[in-house]
């Protein structure tokens, strides 16, 4: 595969840019809309290789979904007890919420799946899903103890029963997992974390009529017998997809973009926090709500940052936007200090190496590592850098948007864009280059 060569921008940049669909509600509004059982009209559909693997998924168990176009599809179940056994191998390609979320929806199931995927899920844990999923009562079987890809979920030999699971992470993977068993659980089933996780699970769940409640960081959820699902949903623009323009219009001298309609769920806006924080000029107009989650247009302006230390709470609300945070803190004053980020060594890659190493190219020796943190020096010469985005998207397109501020780069294993934002390099292409 050949290596993407990234220019300097050669000048600001200026106007708006459609923010394309969330790719955690994308996931989830198929996923929902297949447990119904009248047509679910979705729009700005994430047309995304992720998403594409829970469309194929869901298809596979039998409902039906129709394609519009690429962001617009009508799904429609056969009711929440109406899931098929699949005639195939369920492929979730690079997508960690695709297999966990499934994982937890088909360990109630009275059939049996198997489950595969790409060599980067392949090494990512699955033990944080299959062990709390068993103390339900769910069988599950795979490598390494069902820890690992290749994984098969077995009927069970009873119905599944509601657990108060204590999760060591907070993962809104794992606590999905463990709601959507629970809906079909005997009894209620509560999810607790060291700290809140994105919510999209409860508020979609929610809105199909399921009783979930929350109560700081615990959440429960009763079983339920059918699901009512809404005739549309829209999904808000992905604030995981509008981070790399926030951060290339703070860094780019001279820049003033508009980001439209992007989710600003406040348990996905520590990005907002962290560059607010750094000194960055953001500000959200034309506030609204649609299909229950907060949207904006978020208007970004270069701003000079400076360093920050940010950890413990913040790291979920932002757990994604690390890579392009520390693309920003490469361009800041002063160090930058992230802790208590340890999950992200079990991302697409380990994204706390891949900083320090890849990013690190831009600037070297700017960027040192710990177990669970990175420190980021910032202010030192940028150069033109060579360096693998190890086909991770989040790390390809970080390192694009530290190319396109600084000298320009030469990226590796940079085809990952696909997996979350397949327009992102016409976008940077088009606004930065004459
Ligand atoms: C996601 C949850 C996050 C995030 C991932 C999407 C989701 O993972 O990193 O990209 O849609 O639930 P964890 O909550 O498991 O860290």
């Amino acid at each position: 595969m050949s290596a993407k060569t990234i220019r300097k921008a050669l000048h600001a940049l200026n106007g708006r840019v459609h923010i394309p669909g969330d790719k955690s509600v994308s996931h989830r509004s198929v996923m929902f809309s297949a447990l119904g059982s009248t047509p679910v009209h979705i729009t700005n559909f994430l047309h995304a290789d992720d998403c594409l693997s829970t469309v194929g998924i869901m298809k596979a168990l039998g409902a039906r979904i129709d394609k519009i176009s690429d962001t617009e599809l009508v799904v429609t179940g056969n009711g929440l007890h109406g899931l098929q056994e699949p005639a195939v191998v369920l492929d979730a390609g690079n997508s960690g919420t695709t297999l966990r979320l499934m994982m937890g929806l088909l360990s109630p199931q009275p059939f049996y799946a198997v489950f595969t995927g790409d060599t980067s899920l392949s090494k990512r844990p699955m033990g944080r899903v299959a062990n709390p999923l068993r103390m339900m009562g769910a069988r599950i079987e795979g490598r390494n103890d069902g820890k690992l890809l290749p994984i098969s979920v077995l009927a069970p030999d009873h119905e599944l029963h509601g657990i108060d699971y204590d999760m060591p992470v907070a993962s809104a993977q794992v606590k999905s997992a463990i709601l959507l068993a629970g809906l079909y659980a005997s009894g209620k089933t509560s999810v607790t974390g060291p700290y809140p996780s994105r919510d999209h699970t409860e508020r979609m769940l929610s809105a199909f009529g399921a009783d979930v409640t929350t109560d700081g960081n615990t959440v429960t959820i009763k079983p339920a017998s059918e699901l009512v699902a809404p005739s549309a949903i829209d999904v808000p623009g992905d604030i995981s997809s509008a981070a790399y323009w926030i951060v290339a219009a703070s860094i780019i001298p001279g820049s003033d973009v508009i980001l439209e309609n992007t989710g600003i769920n406040h348990t996905r806006t520590g990005i907002l926090d962290v560059m607010r924080d750094m000194g960055a000029d953001i500000s959200l107009d034309n506030i609204r709500t649609s299909g229950g989650e907060e949207i904006a247009d978020i208007r970004v302006r270069s701003a000079k940052l400076h360093g920050t230390k940010f950890g413990g709470a913040l790291i979920p609300r932002l757990v994604d936007e690390i890579p392009i945070i520390a693309t920003a803190a490469l361009f800041a004053d002063g160090v930058t200090e992230v802790s208590d980020a340890g999950e992200l060594r079990v991302k697409e890659t380990d994204r706390l190496h891949a900083i320090a190493t890849e990013l690190g190219k831009f600037a070297p020796g700017s960027i040192t590592e710990s177990e669970d943190g990175i420190v980021i020096r910032g202010g030192m010469d940028i150069v033109r850098a060579e360096c693998d985005a190890m086909d991770d998207h989040r790390m390809a397109m970080s390192e694009a948007i530290a190319a396109a501020a600084g000298n320009g780069a030469e990226i590796d294993r940079s085809d990952s864009v696909r997996i979350s934002y397949p327009d992102f390099y016409q976008i940077l292409e088009s606004t930065t280059i004459d």
